[in-house]
């Protein structure tokens, strides 16, 4: 399928199977261009889109991919209930002059090898700790989706910096020829970190959830029980508030429940 975009005179290829995508590729690579690849599940905002744009500077080639993973998803109601806008975000992508879109089925997916890595603990802290199997189906998909794709660059937001340094840590350990490329979190107004599940918050607690980036703002290890209490008073329980230190880069992490929506964020506290 092609999906033309009215505001580019680029057409953006729809690719469904891995036979399309394999095609895709090599056609690509035999005319010389380097491969940029930005995975996501999809429902995509402007965080998605910076990574998109990213790619289109640093690579000749970008290929974005949509698939909810069912493997990274500890909780089977986060999975039902994960958003979905097919049609919005194949408008969006052509917006933004992805060249194509990998939609794979599961069964495609699931027929291709996957890896397990020793993480080295990342799976055992903060979102390792909170969502137990997260990492190892993540580190599965986006193994099988580099496989697909072999892109020369991959692009990751900071927005889960903990995933960041888990695919690093995965194409080291395997020893894959991918360039892994990270990019700073892209927020609302208030300060909010975007994210597929903010939809899922009512107006007034997308609002109020700005506290989460308030907190980690200011921040110290003196007014955590003020930080406990402000996050408290917007509604927010608090799963785990924590300064986590990796690679000599030391970040301070928030995860934790709005309306019942688990949100995470971090900054850099150097
Ligand atoms: P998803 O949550 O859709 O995110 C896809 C990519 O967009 C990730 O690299 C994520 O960090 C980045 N992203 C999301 N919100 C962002 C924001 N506000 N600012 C900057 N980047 C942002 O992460 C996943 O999907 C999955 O785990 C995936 C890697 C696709 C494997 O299934």
């Amino acid at each position: 399928m092609l999906i033309f975009s009215m505001f580019a005179s680029s057409i953006m290829q729809v690719l469904r199977s891995l036979h399309e995508i394999t095609n895709y590729v090599s056609e690509m690579k035999h005319e010389g261009k380097t491969i940029g690849f930005v995975p996501t599940m999809g429902f995509l905002h402007e965080g998605h889109m910076s990574l998109v744009n990213l790619s289109r500077k640093q690579a000749d080639v970008t290929i974005a991919s949509i698939y909810v993973n069912p493997s990274q998803f500890n909780d089977i109601s986060d999975f039902e209930n994960y958003p979905k806008d097919e049609e919005a975000d194949l408008a969006l992508l052509a917006l933004n002059e992805c060249d194509a879109v990998f939609i794979p089925s599961q069964d495609e997916i699931e027929s291709l090898n996957k890896v397990q890595v020793d993480l080295d603990g990342l799976d055992e802290v903060m979102e390792g700790k909170h969502r137990p199997g997260h990492f190892k189906g993540v580190v599965e998909v986006v193994y099988r989706l580099f496989s697909a794709v072999t892109p020369d660059k991959a692009f990751f937001g900071e927005k889960d910096y903990q995933q960041l340094l888990v695919i690093r840590k995965m194409v080291d350990e395997v020893g894959l020829n991918v360039d892994i490329v990270g990019a700073p979190i892209i927020r609302e107004k208030n300060g909010l970190a975007m994210s597929s599940r903010n939809v899922r918050l009512s107006k007034e607690g997308r609002e109020r959830a700005k506290v989460i980036f308030e907190t980690l703002s200011g921040y110290n290890d003196l007014n955590r029980s003020e930080s406990e209490r402000n996050l408290a008073a917007a509604g927010f329980e608090l799963e785990y508030l924590e300064e986590f230190e990796y690679d000599s880069v030391k970040r301070l992490f928030i995860a934790g429940f709005f309306e019942g929506v688990r949100l995470i964020d971090n900054v850099s506290i150097n």
